[in-house]
């Protein structure tokens, strides 16, 4: 039986009980080539089906390797990855890739028109399919600026987009794939006020009825999610809601008092 029609059959079977787990690590270790310590150390963490789990951390904690695992860049030393159960090594690779999208903290945008740039999620999408995804994508006053509109040679030798606009572009192509579950590793740098509220409207269009799994750097984002994990060193260090967390005085409430104090100037 295909990890497909098992999953199908889990779905009948946990009806009305605890959502099935979409995606899964558990005890998961892992360590870059050459590195002796690991990015990862014996990581669990459930993200359950139709839910919004946010991870949040210091720089360097693992957060980025943890969507890079759960996408198959690497496999784990230790422990397992699942997808809806099953050990993501059971999938076809383009398969499991088809249905999970990532939208990276950088986008790569290829010396080729805007268009082709968010088409290739889609290769065979239609031209109305594209100026949907770039519409909700909050893409069109910037597109309709550009002097070839979605014809407009972008990347390396072409226009140069800023930091929000990559994102956006980022943010249509995961609309126009439309995959279940959706892995959103926010941007470092910091992006300006407009760029901001667009960036985030368009994101919250796209987690709806989605599966999400959100790397979070601004703290404000993560509030609504179900369950928050805090990743520090490679570890695990918390987990819950907004309030219970907060209630805790660990890492979590420490990282949204230092925001604080930043924003705060
Ligand atoms: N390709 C790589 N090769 C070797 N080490 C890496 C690689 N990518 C990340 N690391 C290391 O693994 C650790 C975790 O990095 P990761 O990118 O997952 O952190 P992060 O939590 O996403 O940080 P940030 O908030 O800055 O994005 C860091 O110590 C980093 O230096
Ligand atoms: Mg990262």
């Amino acid at each position: 039986m295909s990890p497909q029609q098992i999953a199908c059959e889990q779905h009948e079977d946990q009806v009305g009980l605890v959502p099935p787990a979409a995606l899964q690590m558990e005890h998961v270790t892992f360590a870059y080539p050459g590195r002796a310590r690991p990015a990862l150390d014996d990581v669990s963490l459930v993200i359950p089906a139709g839910r919004t789990v946010a991870l949040v951390g210091p720089s360097g904690a693992g957060k980025t390797t943890i969507a890079h695992l759960f996408l198959r860049f690497w496999d784990p030393d230790k422990g397992i990855a699942l997808l809806d159960g099953h050990d993501l090594r059971d999938y076809r690779l383009d398969d499991l890739r088809r249905r999970v999208a990532l939208v990276a903290q950088d986008t790569y945008l290829f010396n080729d028109s805007l268009r082709n740039n968010v088409r290739l999620a889609r290769p065979g999408a239609s031209a109305a399919e594209v100026d949907a995804a770039i519409e909700r994508a909050a893409l069109t006053e910037f597109v309709a600026s550009l002097p070839d509109g979605l014809d407009t040679v972008v990347g390396e030798r072409g226009t140069q987009l800023s930091g929000g606009q990559r994102q956006r572009v980022a943010i249509a192509r995961a609309f126009l794939k439309d995959a279940p579950i959706l892995i959103l590793d926010e941007a470092t740098s910091h992006l300006d006020a407009v760029s901001e509220a667009s960036v985030r409207a368009a994101l919250d269009r796209l987690k709806q009825d989605r599966t999400t799994l959100v790397i979070a750097h601004r703290l404000s984002t993560v509030r609504g999610a179900d369950t928050i994990v805090v990743l520090d060193r490679g570890r695990v260090v918390e987990s819950g809601p907004h309030a219970e967390l907060l209630a805790r005085r660990g890492l979590y409430a420490r990282l949204i008092a230092a925001q604080m104090m930043a924003a705060a100037g």
